[in-house]
């Protein structure tokens, strides 16, 4: 059994295939004791997690017990109002204008699968996938009760995180923060690696060391953002791409969020997840029930791409829902670079008549296609045809595609409105706003208050009547801005710092009513490119567009950063015009089929533009990519080169079957005279023979992972794919 409680002892194991997390009570503490490669006993709590008098700035709850500090204890749940005074992972005012808590054991109940999160995406899984444990901890004072959740994915290798609190008080609880994941490690001898970026320049990877005091990434933006993804891992200082100890979190929400360290006096270190408490206070009334989002946690000893592997195998399997979740998706075209706000339904038709001799098999239309938008300044709200542009509206259009052979998809933006625009006029209270002061506009416009649900029920509703009119089988689902002058017009005074997780939660309701009816509608997210790439918004969508850069160079390291965490299935990637609409860099058409095709591989261009020989070039992209697709979505990533450290960058993907093998290998500068480099292959069948499907060449595995292929960098922006299969 994944998890098992030995009540002698009072502790939790919870085992995964090849992992152990371990807690129990010292004293009324719940105390972290473990987590890392499986063990499968501990003779006592203390034995993992020994404690020792500190002197008396680590004071003492408990007289009977002078040697027990909460100060010197791994725990599992640090609350304020005790003598741990490092962060907590719990604050909340009471009646009585207090703010001390003091949680002890209540019960526990362990059960088959994962129940669900009320209104928040989740990871799922079967009776038989997983283990779920429930520890309820109570605070006699205030009677409230803390609820906190682990599942273990026993065959996964993950484990997830949250909490609950009831109050079953008589009296209300302001909850000022509440994080969902906290453990505490003796050592803090760690590198933290973090995925900070920009618009267009999203998730670099970031390693520092860790520090003593705190180490913080977070979003404060009401999105889980570009400038920092909720994913932190702790390595060990000598942990690489394919070996050693490594501890990651990445939490299930799009909104604020904190991750982060802190090292405290006596090299202990804590690494914690949850909401951003900053600006956030949820007043629990009693009988109410506060649920906060999970956080997942892999911990591998196969290094960096180890734990990419892990989060990659649960995120296919256990996050993403949908008829698309697991079958391959469609090769597609979208208009946004090739007509911007400048087309009609002719140049859409003949966009998508290019793309089907290809191969392509979806047209997108992307903004512009509503209101009176002819630019970025007017009309988001209006979700009604412009049938200037479109004078056969939307379905007309779908239609004209359809009998093209192909599938139709459309955009939207429904979490904004445009300051001009009916909708604005009629509801000019619907947008996040404070009376009284100004309202910020980003690109022109507002963001609605999504924690109203009569907005929240517009939006289903206008969505959804275009949606169940026109023949679409694919949404793009945008959000260009993030939130300032965060206050709610529908709720009162005292709510006020609820408005951005309620608006989340708002979302998370339109979106899980929108993906349930139109369920085989494929569905990407963006927010100006990867500005919300989470596995939150991977929970509804299971794909999202990675970022704004289309330039085949910057996706190198975009893709890269983004395959720490998120698998090469959930990443949309398209080949686009040269000069590059970002960078205005000129590559050659085969590199940007060949990063593209390590994605959900689409075009971003009119393809009419391009000359014979740059058609038949992209025709070879589309069908090679169709080859590729099922290694590439299903199979294993392996990282060989990273371009954050040398000139190239290089990927492997293995088959869920084993029998095929993937290489992308790409030069970033030629060099004159350089050396030769090779590609080591990882994890393929020493004894087996492997064949080039291009050039015929026979390779054992174990030829291919210790001596590798010979490449040499001899071009500028050069690629090139191999595709082995196994012979025997
Ligand atoms: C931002 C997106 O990332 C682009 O792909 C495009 O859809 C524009 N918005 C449209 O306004």
């Amino acid at each position: 059994m994944p998890i098992i409680y030995d009540e002698s002892k009072k502790i939790f194991y919870m085992h995964t295939k090849n992992t152990s997390y371990i807690a129990g009570f010292v004293s009324k503490y719940f105390v972290h004791a473990y987590w890392g490669k499986r063990v499968n006993e501990i003779p006592s709590v203390e034995a993992a997690a020994p404690y020792c008098p500190r002197g008396s700035f680590s004071a003492c709850g408990d007289k009977n017990e002078p040697y027990i500090s909460a100060d010197t204890l791994p725990l599992e749940f640090p609350v304020y109002g005790n003598p741990d005074l490092r962060s907590p992972a719990f604050h909340a005012e009471y009646y009585d204008g207090s703010s001390v808590t003091e949680l002890c054991y209540a019960s526990h109940k362990i059960i088959n699968g994962k129940p669900k999160l009320e209104g928040l995406p989740s990871a799922f899984a079967g009776e038989n996938e997983a283990q779920t444990l429930e520890v309820c901890l109570h605070d006699e004072k205030t009677d409230i009760d803390v609820y906190l959740t682990y599942t273990v994915f026993e065959e996964k290798d993950a484990i997830t995180r949250s909490v609950k609190v009831e109050n079953n008080g008589k009296s209300v609880v302001n909850i000022s923060k509440i994080l969902s994941a906290s453990v505490d490690f003796y050592s803090a001898d760690f590198d933290m690696i973090s995925l900070p970026g920009a618009w267009g320049r999203e998730r670099r990877v970031q390693r520092t060391p860790l520090s003593r005091g705190a180490m913080i990434v977070d979003s404060k933006r009401g999105a889980s953002s570009h400038q920092m993804n909720p994913f932190i891992a702790l390595a060990d200082k000598k942990t690489t791409e394919n070996s050693g100890d490594i501890y990651g979190m990445n939490f299930v929400y799009s909104g604020n969020f904190t991750a982060g360290t802190e090292v405290d006096q006596y090299g202990m270190a804590r690494m914690f997840m949850g909401l951003n408490p900053f600006d956030f206070n949820w007043r629990l009334e009693s009988g109410e029930t506060f649920t906060a989002p999970e956080v997942v946690m892999v911990y591998s000893n196969s290094g960096i791409g180890g734990m990419s592997r892990i989060y990659h195998n649960l995120y296919r399997n256990n996050l993403c829902r949908g008829k698309y979740a697991k079958t391959p998706r469609p090769v597609l075209i979208n208009n946004w670079e090739a007509t911007y706000f400048d087309f009609n339904e002719e140049k859409i038709v003949n966009i998508a008549k290019k793309a089907k001799e290809i191969g392509v098999e979806l047209m997108v239309l992307d903004d512009g296609w509503f209101g009176s938008r002819n630019n970025d300044k007017s009309s988001l709200g209006d979700w009604f045809v412009n049938e200037t542009k479109l004078p056969n509206g939307i379905s007309g259009l779908a239609e004209k595609i359809e009998a093209l052979g192909m599938k139709f998809g459309l955009w939207f933006e429904p979490e904004m409105i445009s300051p001009v625009s009916r909708l604005y006029e009629m509801h000019p209270d619907w947008c996040l706003h404070v009376p009284g002061r100004a309202r910020s506009e980003g690109r022109n416009q507002l963001v609605l208050d999504y924690s109203n649900k009569d907005v929240c029920d517009y939006i289903i509703n206008t969505v959804g009547e275009i949606l169940r009119n026109a023949k679409i089988s694919y949404v793009k689902w945008d959000m260009n801005r993030h939130m300032t002058e965060i206050g709610s017009a529908y709720l009162p005074a005292e709510r006020q710092r609820e408005t951005a997780h309620r608006y989340m939660l708002g979302l998370y309701y339109v979106l899980e009513t929108l993906v349930t009816e139109f369920d085989t509608v494929l569905f990407e997210s963006c927010s100006g490119g990867g500005g919300r790439f989470d596995p939150g918004m991977l929970y509804y969508m299971p794909q999202t567009w990675t970022s704004d850069n289309s330039d085949a160079i910057e996706r190198l390291y975009i893709q890269y950063g983004t395959s720490i965490a998120y698998p090469a299935i959930t990443m949309g990637a398209h080949v686009s015009a040269v000069p590059n609409h970002q960078v205005h860099r000129v590559t050659p058409i085969e590199i940007r089929g060949d990063v593209a095709a390590m994605g959900q591989f689409g075009f971003e261009l009119d393809l009419n533009r391009l000359n014979a020989d740059e058609l038949q070039k992209a025709k070879e992209c589309v069908e090679q990519y169709k080859n590729l697709r099922n290694i590439v979505h299903f199979g294993d990533m392996y990282r060989l080169a990273s371009p954050f450290e040398s000139n190239h960058a290089v990927w492997q993907f293995i088959s869920e079957d084993k029998n095929s093998v993937a290489f992308f290998c790409f030069n970033i500068l030629a060099e004159v005279n350089g050396k030769y480099w090779f590609i080591k292959a990882e994890n393929l069948d020493p004894e087996s023979m492997y064949k080039e499907k291009e050039c015929g060449i026979e390779l054992s595995g174990a030829a291919l992972m210790n001596i590798g292929l010979p490449i040499m960098s001899e071009s500028d922006f050069g690629s090139r794919v191999y595709l082995f299969e196994k012979m025997n």
